[in-house]
């Protein structure tokens, strides 16, 4: 695989190429910090329903739109105090807010499953950001993986999911986080976590000054959060979560020090119990102990503090019945 762009000539060309695949309503698939997305021009619905049709997924689940600045975000939307905090405090980073849309905005209504509010993002990463900004509008981006299968973190894996769809992928290498951006829904005058992700509960309670409301049960008949099943991030094999040592046969991933001989494959997620480790491997390893063949993958106690929250509620996702 391509090792990350060392400087910025390597890297302008495919950009501007991605842009203008963009521009004719066609899908590029790019990193961000989190994981990789497969890129739309918001604003063209042509290209949004090919997305839908790429990733087999369903019309109701609304799609995030990115953009290269605060300024751009603010365009989309209508951002109370509690947004604009938020913003403020990490964007650009591996965060999603949910505000009302502003309808004079060209974000179009497939992109947003028809409903009032919009998902933004303004991510971090070198080359998300300049493609946005060589672009100019928004693009929404889901996770560049099939509906329902494991979010992709690196080049090879869109290759794998989506490869024959895809119009380009630009190639950064490796993604830092490795979870889905947290999402945060900022309407009337309530902050709810949608998503756990790298910007956790404790972090974002710290910038507002107080705390923000449970995640809705991904079990409540309507989830505000449409994309938030219970069954998601699913590899092929049956989940067995909180295993101190897996059977024999079984595939293992361990956190922590810890060994299992009798695993048919093993995986670590962090020898050192780092939870940041253990994000950004989550699901790269997933997809390595799915290849190895094993029926059941039994995977270790991930403390619920911090980033385990997010860890957790995607391990929950991968073991729910499907
Ligand atoms: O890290 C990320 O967020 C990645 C990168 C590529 O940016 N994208 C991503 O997109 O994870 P996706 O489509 O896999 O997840 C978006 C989530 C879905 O659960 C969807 O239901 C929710 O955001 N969402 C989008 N618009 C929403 C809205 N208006 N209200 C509530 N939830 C929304
Ligand atoms: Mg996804």
């Amino acid at each position: 695989m391509k090792q990350p762009a060392q400087n910025l000539e390597d890297i302008t060309m495919p950009v501007h190429k991605a842009a203008s695949i963009l521009e004719s309503g066609g899908l590029v698939a790019f990193p961000t910090e989190t994981v990789y997305g497969l890129g739309a021009d918001a604003t063209n619905p042509a290209a949004v329903a090919r997305i839908f049709e790429a990733k087999g997924r369903p019309l109701f689940n609304p799609l995030i739109s990115h953009v290269a600045s605060i300024n751009a975000a603010l365009e989309l939307g209508q951002f109370n105090e509690a947004a604009l905090k938020l913003a403020h405090a990490f964007w650009p980073g591996p965060m999603t807010l949910v505000v009302p849309f502003k309808f004079n905005a060209r974000v179009c209504d497939l992109a947003r499953a028809g409903l009032n509010t919009i998902a933004v993002r303004v991510p971090a990463h070198p080359l998300a950001h300049q493609l946005l900004a060589a672009f100019g509008r928004p693009v929404v981006a889901p996770s560049a993986n099939r509906s329902g299968h494991v979010s992709p973190t690196t080049a090879a894996h869109v290759c794998e999911d989506l490869g024959q769809v895809v119009d380009l992928i630009l190639d950064g290498g490796p993604t830092v986080f490795g979870l889905e951006s947290s999402i945060f829904a900022c309407l009337d005058n309530e902050v709810i976590l949608l998503r756990p992700g790298s910007i956790t509960r404790q972090m974002a309670e710290k910038a507002l000054g107080h705390s923000i409301d449970d995640l809705a049960s991904p079990n409540d008949a309507k989830p505000i959060a449409p994309g938030q099943l219970a069954s998601h991030y699913a590899p092929r094999a049956q989940m067995r979560l909180d295993v101190h040592a897996p059977n024999a046969g079984e595939a293992f991933l361990a956190f922590g020090p810890q060994n299992a001989p009798q695993a048919l494959a093993l995986e670590n997620l962090s020898p050192d119990g780092n939870l940041s480790e253990a994000a950004a491997n989550l699901y790269a390893m997933l997809r390595r102990l799915d290849a190895s063949g094993a029926a059941v993958i039994a995977v270790a106690p991930i403390p619920s503090i911090g980033l385990g929250e997010a860890i957790r509620d995607r391990l929950n996702r991968a073991a729910a019945p499907r």
